[in-house]
């Protein structure tokens, strides 16, 4: 799979956002409003060790997986917004649960559970009236047997965009290297992948990705 290649920053791609420039999409939000929420974005990613592109490649996979999906107008606007900001809530846990090396002690775990609802509130707070972005943002680390968190929502209880935003942050962060591991060979992420579903990742997006990962089509559904 070959990331959409040339994007600089989130707001920049003419095609960034299903045929709207980022302030239509978000609401009519005054430039200054966007930057701010750029920059929280580029704290987080800075903040986690992620490699400098996360946000971006996360948003171009759930791109593919959204269009595989049918997804237009309205329903993919939300869900690449979603993509971009799934992590936004990181920005208030700190560094050393973010960063650790080895696995976190069950209460640095609490801590971590709180991102999605912490992200839910930030977004609400800056983005009035977007409630479908908020909800993906909250969902984004639930899993399809319900063993995930912050909520333990299972199966179709999870929104659809949420499920694809599951398996593409996941697959990005598997090709990444982190923290506490370097990344995964891509004959390895894609065991990680194939692992997964059912499990962590709802059958049908999970196997649309790896239709895409595998080359055998952009149109997985
Ligand atoms: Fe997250
Ligand atoms: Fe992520």
């Amino acid at each position: 799979m070959t990331p959409v290649a040339g994007w600089s920053g989130l707001f920049d791609h003419p095609d960034s956002w299903a045929g709207e420039s980022a302030g239509a999409s978000l609401g009519g939000l005054p430039p200054s409003r966007l930057w701010s929420l750029q920059l929280l974005n580029s704290v987080v990613e800075s903040k986690d060790g992620y490699t400098v592109g996360h946000c971006h490649r996360v948003r171009d996979y759930a791109r593919y997986l959204g269009e595989a999906f049918g997804f237009s107008g309205n329903q993919l606007r939300c869900l690449l917004i979603a993509a971009a900001f799934h992590d936004i809530g990181k920005i208030g846990i700190v560094s050393s649960i973010l960063n650790k090396v080895g696995p976190l002690e069950p209460f640095e775990w609490q801590v971590m559970y709180m991102h999605p609802l912490l992200g839910r509130e930030l977004w609400e707070g800056a983005v009035p009236g977007q409630p479908e972005v908020a909800e993906i943002i909250h969902q984004h680390h639930e899993r399809w047997d319900g063993q995930g968190y912050p909520r333990g929502l299972a199966g179709d209880e999870i929104r659809i965009e949420a499920r694809i935003l599951s398996v593409v942050d996941a697959y990005d962060a598997m090709c990444t290297d982190r923290p506490y591991r370097p990344a995964l060979t891509a004959a390895a992420a894609l065991d990680e992948l194939h692992a997964g579903v059912g499990t962590q990742f709802a059958p049908e997006q999970a196997a649309a990705l790896i239709d895409i990962v595998e080359g055998r089509s952009l149109k997985a559904a």
